[in-house]
């Protein structure tokens, strides 16, 4: 639609109309039995049916017949004939899952990361949908969020690679095409921070910090073009983010330039009462507007407050016309006014869904997710031994996250199913071991899903404890090498999946370590949502290797590895923590006064008495069944002028006797500045494929962007002084040059 005629539509709208544009209600308030997914608290939200009839978009719901039938219904009842907008999570694939984003981030391969958002976007365009939450960017350093799942990792240049590369795969040049949909970077801001990883908690951070960390990434999607954002549940400066005008205005629109609709968190509005914040709902519905949140999500604030608002001359219609303008313009971006259903069509769904393209390319990705932490010569596996699966993942379906809310764990490949295609029968014996969870671990969330259902009955399993243990360390006793697929529940992390213990559950570990006794040739193969405490499990096993949780072909792909068809690349994109009591830990931390480092003698340096500081494995950090070979830095000057550049290279040599990936880092430091800054930071990576003995020479061009930071005074920029860079394999890397930036 031209602009005049959306301007001209804007003017005709009644207040009422207008503010019904503004509610987003779950799908399930239209159809009860069709698709319908629920992903927050049901709260009770005193709307009424008319508000229900007319609220200008909705989520939760899928699949081409029924959003086409729920159009038609609303056009035809709306006064000016305004399409509806279908919003759905299609967070790591809408039928056809990816493996989760952190896994993703693990691949180091924005590209791929982006193939898959274009992915995902043609299975949810032909379901119905036009906007997908997604990609969700928060930065991550605490392993007991449960969140971290989500999230492409610890580090804001890795994350703001990703956002932009998935951004531009759900939306491509222009989200109204075929397969396109509208993405949307969240949770604006700092969500990822919650005080002691515990979900919903306030975010306690510096201005500097928030700003150079925890921006940029969703800094990045927005730059991308990106036609929505979702406030966070948290506190930004001890106020509730969605009635934070200083982020929303000040941070996002003005210096961020975003122009697009922003939406709330599920309930988020009306969750400012108890925060503290709003004395009522009233108040939470104006300090929202004021903040410019165009969407109320889930909550009766707007629907029941905002017309009085604006008759008691408390707000002006301005703001109230701002929002509306802008979920007009979203609806003309999709080309809604024109072809209301846009690409829902049942026949493409069919054909599209789940097709061998989608599947190849979730094999693809899974493989390239996994991350290899130890190899002790054990992989890749030798057909000819006999080998032993035993574990609880070893035939488990259930390997996309809790935020695959549109998946279906019947169509995923678990481990055995796609072993029985590879591996002689004869020779490979398959077993549980143990169950899932320990019998009292009680599960909070998503009970009414049929997935935890499942996850339920496999608590429950026939077999006692005692019998699935004698079987599995029988099975062990006679196989040369037992692969155990353990790790978290797919209910333990996601939204409300906070942990204050990252241990692989109980009942699991006594099945590892009965399986130890007999036999020492132990290959862990690890599904989690997060990093947990692998102390034990790595200085046993032989070999251990991150699935994560891998999607749909997840069986597939890490087979491919474990059969040496895929060479592992993946690098962890989080650190996995020595153990619980060092969260939060990142490898861009600052110095102390007092650092500690290996040889440290004085008893008054930073560190613990009981572990070490560094995690157990660091960010970046991840093997090859290959060897790399990384040639010292070498810098093309050793000054460099404000306006000029320094170009560091080195040469990578693949000294094994496979084909294989390597990630190559660049890290920065500034030694000395007016504010501290961190001991390093990833300014750029590589991924070099190499057969073995070839070699290839990897150059980064180093400017005065990469060296800027907020300084002492409040301005950007860089500083002169000495700067260190390193270009390796990992965040602890040593391989290292120095310059000075005169
Ligand atoms: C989550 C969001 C999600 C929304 C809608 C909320 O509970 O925090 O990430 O997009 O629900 O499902």
């Amino acid at each position: 639609m031209e602009k005049e005629k959306l301007e001209q539509l804007l003017n005709d709208m009644s207040l009422q109309e207008k503010i019904d544009q503004m509610l987003q209600l779950r799908g399930n308030f239209y159809q009860m039995d069709v698709n319908a997914v629920l992903t927050g608290p049901a709260a009770q939200l005193g709307i009424g049916e008319k508000d229900v009839d007319m609220a200008g978009s909705i989520l939760g719901t899928y699949g081409a017949e029924a959003l086409k039938k729920i159009q038609k219904n609303y056009m035809e009842k709306q006064p000016h004939h305004i399409p509806m907008l279908f919003m759905m999570d299609v967070i790591h694939g809408m039928k056809t899952i990816f493996p989760m984003p952190l896994a993703m981030g693990a691949t180091f391969e924005p590209k791929l990361a982006g193939r898959c958002a274009e992915t995902a976007a043609k299975e949810a365009a032909c379901s119905g949908l036009h906007v997908t939450f997604s990609p969700m960017v928060d930065l991550v350093r605490d392993a007991r969020w449960g969140r971290v799942m989500e999230s492409t990792g610890e580090d804001p240049y890795l994350n703001s690679r990703m956002a932009q590369a998935q951004v531009k795969g759900f939306q491509g040049e222009d989200m109204g095409e075929e397969g396109k949909v509208c993405a949307c970077i969240k949770h604006f801001a700092g969500y990822g921070a919650a005080v002691a990883g515990r979900d919903y908690n306030g975010a306690e951070l510096t201005e500097r910090t928030f700003r150079q960390y925890y921006l940029p990434a969703y800094r990045a999607g927005v730059e991308a073009g990106v036609g929505m954002v979702m406030t966070s549940f948290n506190t930004v400066n001890d106020i509730p983010a969605s009635t934070n005008k200083w982020l929303m205005r000040d941070i996002l629109r003005e210096e961020m330039g975003f122009e697009g609709v922003l939406i709330s968190d599920y309930a988020a509005i009306s969750e400012t009462v108890a925060h503290g914040y709003s004395a009522d709902k009233r108040a939470a519905a104006r300090g929202a507007v004021e903040a410019g949140v165009d969407i109320d999500m889930m909550s009766s604030c707007y629907s029941e407050n905002l017309a009085e608002l604006v008759r008691a001359g408390e707000i002006d219609e301005k703001l109230i016309d701002e929002c509306v303008w802008r979920i007009l313009e979203l609806k003309n971006k999709l080309g809604l006014f024109e072809n209301p259903y846009k690409d829902a069509d049942p026949e493409k769904e069919n054909k599209l869904i789940l097709c061998d393209e989608h599947r190849a390319l979730a094999r693809e990705a899974a493989a390239k997710s996994c991350v290899l932490l130890k190899n002790e010569g054990i992989l890749p596996l030798d057909r000819k031994k006999r080998i032993a699966f035993a574990g609880p993942y070893t035939n488990c379906k259930e390997i996309i996250s809790s935020w695959a809310v549109t998946g279906d764990a019947k169509d995923c490949v678990s481990m055995e199913e796609a072993a029985r295609e590879v591996l002689e029968e004869a020779l490979t014996s398959y077993c549980e071991g143990s169950t899932m969870l320990n019998r009292d671990t009680k599960l909070a969330g998503f009970e009414s899903t049929n997935r935890s259902q499942n996850d339920q009955k496999d608590t429950q399993n026939e077999k006692t404890e005692e019998s699935l243990l004698a079987e599995a360390v029988q099975a062990a006793r006679e196989a040369d090498i037992v692969v155990m697929p353990l790790g978290e529940s797919f209910l333990q992390s996601g939204e409300a999946k906070s942990r204050a213990m990252i241990d692989i559950p109980d009942v699991q570990m006594q099945l590892f370590r009965k399986v130890a006794e007999v036999n020492p040739n132990i290959v862990v193969v690890l599904f989690t949502g997060r990093p947990l405490d692998l102390r034990e499990i790595s200085e046993k096993a032989k070999a251990v290797l991150v699935a994560w949780l891998p999607g749909t072909e997840g069986g597939h792909g890490v087979m491919d590895v474990l059969t040496g068809k895929v060479n592992p690349s993946g690098r962890l994109p989080m650190s996995f923590p020595y153990c619980v009591g060092q969260c939060p830990v990142y490898y861009n931390e600052f110095s102390t006064g007092r650092p500690w480092h290996e040889g440290s003698k004085g008893l008054f340096t930073s560190r613990y008495l009981d572990v070490p500081n560094k995690p157990l494995y660091s960010f970046g950090y991840g093997l090859s069944y290959t060897t790399f070979a990384i040639s010292p830095v070498v810098l093309d000057r050793t000054e460099m002028g404000a306006e000029e550049a320094v170009t560091a290279k080195v040469t990578v040599k693949n000294t094994g006797a496979m084909p294989g990936t390597e990630v190559i880092q660049l890290y920065i430091r500034d030694v000395a500045a007016s504010v501290v800054r961190p001991v390093r930071e990833l300014k750029g990576f590589e991924k070099v494929e190499l057969m073995p003995g070839e070699e290839r020479e990897v150059s980064f061009r180093i400017d005065d962007e990469m060296l800027s930071f907020i300084r002492a005074d409040g301005t950007v920029g860089s500083e002169p002084g000495l700067f260190r860079v390193w270009i390796g394999n990992c965040s602890d890397t040593e391989n290292g040059a120095e310059f000075v930036r005169k």
